[in-house]
């Protein structure tokens, strides 16, 4: 079987998107092919750029065309991966890869989820509610913010001292350590081609 592509979107520093690209540099099942982000300044670009990796930025207007479908389609993904990215996908984008999207929350779904639900608004959110255990969701995307089928939970205490830094520094190990495993243990059941 030939090597995966993936698509990684992200926003923000794109912590993830280097574990990930860490994760398959080693065992070569996968190859990140694109990384798109709709933030010009967004450290994942920087990323993208270290790791020789082709990027592109996307605005609201671009994102939901078919060209930037084709765009995407060019690269055959086996799976498009959202880790930290902000903006609702369009439905084409969605019809178009089938299962073939999916997100990383970092907070129990279907518990602190939904539009503006993102970084430490969650973490202060979980803290707020003086929950003992937070940790991450990894599911499919549909048209409805954060509402696709689970694909896996991750459990992590809340600590008594905590405040969204420290929450969100131990939620992200957990991210590091599944995201990659979790795309790893899809691609199994997916046909490269
Ligand atoms: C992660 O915590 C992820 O769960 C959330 O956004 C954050 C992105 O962090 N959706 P990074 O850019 O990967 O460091």
């Amino acid at each position: 079987m030939s090597t995966h592509s993936i698509i990684i979107f992200a926003s923000g520093r794109g912590s993830n998107a280097q574990a990930i690209i860490d994760y398959f540099k080693k065992n070569n099942e996968a190859k990140v092919s694109l990384i798109v982000s709709n933030k010009a300044d967004a450290g994942v670009l920087s990323i993208a750029k270290e790791e020789g990796i082709p990027s592109l930025v996307i605005n609201k207007e671009t994102f939901s065309t078919d060209e930037f479908c084709d765009q995407l389609k060019e690269h055959n993904p086996s799976l498009i991966i959202l880790a930290g990215f902000l903006w609702k996908v369009p439905a084409n984008v969605i019809a178009a890869f089938p299962e073939k999207i999916i997100n990383i929350h970092p907070a129990l779904l279907p518990k602190y989820g939904g539009k503006g639900m993102y970084g430490h608004h969650v973490h202060n959110a979980v803290l707020h509610a003086s929950e003992t255990t937070s940790g991450i969701t990894i599911h499919y995307v549909n048209e409805i913010y954060d509402a696709g089928s689970k694909i896996l939970q991750a459990h992590c205490p809340v600590k008594a001292d905590d405040d969204a830094d420290s929450l969100a520094g131990r939620i992200h190990k957990l991210e590091h350590y599944f995201f990659p495993r979790t795309i790893a243990y899809l691609l199994q059941n997916i046909h490269s081609n």
